[in-house]
């Protein structure tokens, strides 16, 4: 979603802001835009619908030059895809600002501030907060002070930067609910949605919190929260947060496709010690709490959802825990019970998931006791708002479309649900479990083997307009995952049904032109699973099988999974989807790594 990327640097700062966007663009935009303070002490902005690319010949070709700068990448919500709608917004040429969020009052502002005689040129919730600067700046002595004035008037969330062009030494960013990061180094400093906007030079970075409001000069960083100057914690930014390369792929999906053997390693490294699962990772004080629980909630979204449907089934398969999952969105907006001794789960590979926040705050005022943050990054909000947290460990994660987080994420309630089962006396099993674990990536590098052949089957696929994805157990929760991806980057109409369900309604859409792919792990529902595949050829449909059994004759193609041990196999499984769903994009030359209308971190509601 909208992405910022503002700073002041020693030399012109369009071209480090222009950077900084296209480090930005895999979050996912439609418009962008800049502005910069003159030498002369104007201000000086240019805006751009669709690639950054085209920003950035704007700039070139004119003269767009400055020390001092704020920068966007605009996903819409309130208001078309438009350079009217694109940030920075203006305030009487003086003020200009950037936003990522939702002002959620604004209309109510707009209001006043017509009726005090602002003029708005856009149909943005954000421009209501450059006027409302302007208005602030009548009795504030400064710009640092204006943004403070303004921020308590505000319902819904922010991260903004903003720059005034009579204080050409200043920036002033400020954050309620979206992600602002302060980069730092010896003569630059800027400030950005996403470590990942910075550039190599800029090795630390603050991570600013919900109220505070920053003045930002070459020398001088002052962080205020309601009132107080709070001195905010240094980190260092690791290698692996900024920086990301696609390497020698040509994609960011598909190198992501090819980590996975190496993320699902260093998971099991990290939770997996000769101490047992999860040895150092709860504070003692939680260890107790968490062998008594009899209950677990999970709520997430997109990819994480279809993750947790997986979790609910090893839950109570392995540690007898029951457990339910519930979309975010939903979850929300509704009067749900609360049960005894029970774990709140939220999963979000970003943790800044607005539904996905907004449903722990839900889950607070619920009642829930304890909550545990399973989530790829360990700066977001979901990861600060939660008791307990696992990390996933993927490493940064550019590809719109989710993969290597999504393995990671069932690789940790894997190992979740064997540490309950432990914690529980439930396993005599535990030497095979662990064994299977420890398997993961072998087994997945094994998948990834399949990809000529995969490529060299889809090549039909591509033609289609829609899909049907099938599976029992488990492999429901994979097809709806492998269906999500072909939509997500394909953009062919793609649908899940637990095998068994087709009878009850999409059976009537079997013809010779839906393809319908197969989940059929050699397992005790296999011969279920075939019925269901003869009832599909039996009405001409065409049958793309992904399993380890090769008792398919009657199969159109069979893609040979190399058998895994079925506690392991939805990991396994994951893969080959993904690649179905990439190659098929790829024939059809769409922009995979960022598909139309998608963000990566859907930060609004
Ligand atoms: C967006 C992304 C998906 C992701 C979903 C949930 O829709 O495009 O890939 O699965 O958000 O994101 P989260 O960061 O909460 O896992």
């Amino acid at each position: 979603m909208c992405g910022i990327i503002a700073g002041i640097i020693n030399t012109n700062i369009a071209d480090s802001l222009i950077e900084g966007l296209e480090r930005l663009e895999y979050r996912g935009y439609d418009s962008s835009g800049l502005a910069v303070i003159k030498s002369d002490q104007s201000i000086i902005h240019r805006k751009s619908v669709g690639k950054v690319s085209e920003l950035k010949a704007i700039v070139k070709a004119s003269k767009t030059e400055g020390q001092i700068g704020i920068a966007h990448t605009r996903w819409a919500t309130h208001g078309k895809p438009s350079t009217l709608n694109a940030h920075p917004h203006l305030s009487h040429d003086c003020f200009a600002i950037v936003h990522n969020g939702i002002i959620e009052n604004y209309e109510t502002l707009k209001e006043e501030l017509i009726a005090e005689g602002y003029e708005f040129s856009s149909e943005t919730d954000s421009e209501v907060l450059v006027h409302l600067i302007h208005q602030a700046m009548q009795s504030s002595s400064s710009l640092f002070d204006a943004v403070q004035s303004i921020t308590p008037k505000l319902e819904g969330s922010y991260a903004l930067a903003a720059i005034d062009k009579s204080t050409p030494d200043t920036l002033v960013v400020a954050r309620r609910g979206s992600p602002l990061i302060i980069g730092l180094s010896d003569d630059q400093i800027f400030a950005a949605s996403d470590v990942i906007a910075f550039n190599e030079t800029i090795e630390q970075c603050i991570y600013l919190e919900d109220e505070d409001v920053a003045a930002i000069s070459k020398n001088l960083l002052t962080v205020m929260n309601n009132g107080e100057i709070i001195p905010r914690p240094i980190n260092s930014i690791s290698g692996d947060e900024n920086g990301a390369s696609k390497g020698s792929y040509t994609h960011f999906m598909h190198k992501e496709i090819h980590e996975q053997p190496q993320a699902i390693q260093r998971l099991i490294d990290a939770y997996l010690t000769d101490k047992g699962l999860f040895s150092n990772t709860f504070p003692v004080a939680d260890q107790l709490a968490i062998s008594r629980i009899k209950n677990i909630t999970i709520v997430a979204c997109g990819s994480s959802y279809h993750a947790a449907l997986i979790a609910k089934l090893w839950f109570e398969a392995y540690a007898e825990i029951q457990c339910q999952v519930e979309i975010a969105s939903e979850f929300r907006y509704r009067k749900s019970i609360v049960p005894k001794r029970s774990l709140f789960i939220a999963i979000s590979q970003s943790g800044e998931t607005a539904d996905t926040l907004a449903a722990l705050g839900h889950a607070k005022k619920l009642g829930y006791k304890k909550s545990l943050a399973i989530c790829n990054s360990n700066h977001s909000s979901l990861v600060r708002e939660t008791d307990l947290c696992l990390l996933t460990h993927a490493g940064k994660e550019i590809s719109v479309a989710s993969t290597k987080a999504f393995t990671s994420q069932l690789t940790v309630f894997l190992m979740l649900a064997i540490y309950f089962a432990q914690k529980r006396k439930l396993t005599t099993k535990n030497d095979t479990m662990m064994d299977a674990l420890k398997q993961l990536p072998d087994q997945l590098s094994d998948a990834l083997t399949l990809e000529p052949l995969i490529e060299k089957t889809v090549t039909p696929l591509a033609k289609a307009k829609n899909c049907l994805f099938i599976g029992r157990g488990e492999m429901h929760s994979i097809a709806m995952e492998g269906a999500l991806k072909l939509k997500e980057i394909s953009y062919i109409h793609a649908e899940a049904y637990a095998a068994g369900e087709l009878k009850h309604g999409p059976i009537a859409l079997i013809d010779d032109k839906l393809p319908v792919i197969v989940i059929a792990p050699n397992n005790d529902v296999l011969s279920k699973i075939q019925s269901n595949i003869n009832e599909v050829k039996a009405r001409g449909g065409q049958v793309y099988i992904f399993s380890d059994s090769d008792d398919f004759d009657q199969a159109n193609s069979l893609i040979p999974i190399a058998p895994a041990p079925s506690l392991i196999s939805p990991i396994i499984y994951s893969i080959p989807l993904q690649l179905l769903a990439y190659h098929i994009a790829l024939l059809k030359g769409n922009d995979i790594d960022q598909p139309r209308n998608l963000a990566k971190s859907v930060t609004v509601e």
